[in-house]
């Protein structure tokens, strides 16, 4: 409600502290932990890394995210648009800080390169939300629908033994089904080639990156 009465320059500043929180603090989360009741297993040295590989991976997907949806949110014309991706933006947080969190259980830290991830899909935010409200919807379609399909990679990839970053992965895979599903019914257009093409090359290079970095 208050985004609309901000400033161009008040959003500057909101946008910036918001990029501030995501790369360099912990945003707490606003919903329990879907892992809090499950038991934690010690995992081979192996499995952990690779465990921690993947985490690392979907923790640099929800910096990507937020940055996507507070980029698009920026340029949006409705105020309806603009409510709808910040209430999807809200839950991306709360996928961040549990992935934050199993990185921090699996001994493990989030990517180094995380200031350029959220740069680049700010600006990747900012062009689709510039087209107009059709594509930007368009565009969370298409995101979460990618996704949601590597969320399943990644629960079949996951070492057998890990069931908290499973009971983690296995809630946000419901809800970007639902964000999807939201910018479907909310007007979203469909994106034409090959920009999901671009989008899926894009997300393969940053998961070979982060898997390491
Ligand atoms: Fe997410
Ligand atoms: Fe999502």
């Amino acid at each position: 409600m208050t985004a609309r009465t901000l400033s161009p320059l008040d959003r500057i500043l909101a946008d910036s502290q918001r990029a501030l929180e995501t790369v360099f603090a912990r945003p707490p989360a606003h919903r329990p932990n879907p892992a809090a009741d499950t038991p934690d297993v010690v995992l081979h040295e192996d499995e952990r890394r690779h465990a921690a590989g993947l985490m690392r991976i979907n923790h640099v997907g929800e910096v990507c995210a937020q940055a996507l949806y507070v980029g698009q949110a920026s340029v949006a014309r409705d105020a309806g648009t603009r409510a709808h991706l910040l209430a999807a933006a809200q839950e991306e947080t709360d996928h961040l800080a549990w992935c934050a969190d199993r990185l921090h259980e699996l001994d493990s830290r989030p990517s180094l390169l995380n200031p350029l991830w959220y740069a680049g899909s700010y600006a990747i935010g900012l062009l689709a939300g510039l087209r107009g409200d059709g594509w930007n919807l368009g565009f969370v379609v298409e995101t979460e629908r990618q996704v949601e399909a590597h969320l399943d990679e990644h629960l079949q990839r996951l070492p057998p033994a890990d069931a908290r970053s499973r009971a983690i992965l296995s809630q946000m895979k419901i809800d970007e089904a639902r964000h999807a599903d939201n910018a479907q019914a909310a007007g979203a257009r469909a994106l034409p080639m090959p920009i999901p093409r671009l989008m899926s090359l894009a997300s393969k290079v940053m998961k070979a990156v982060a898997y390491r970095v």
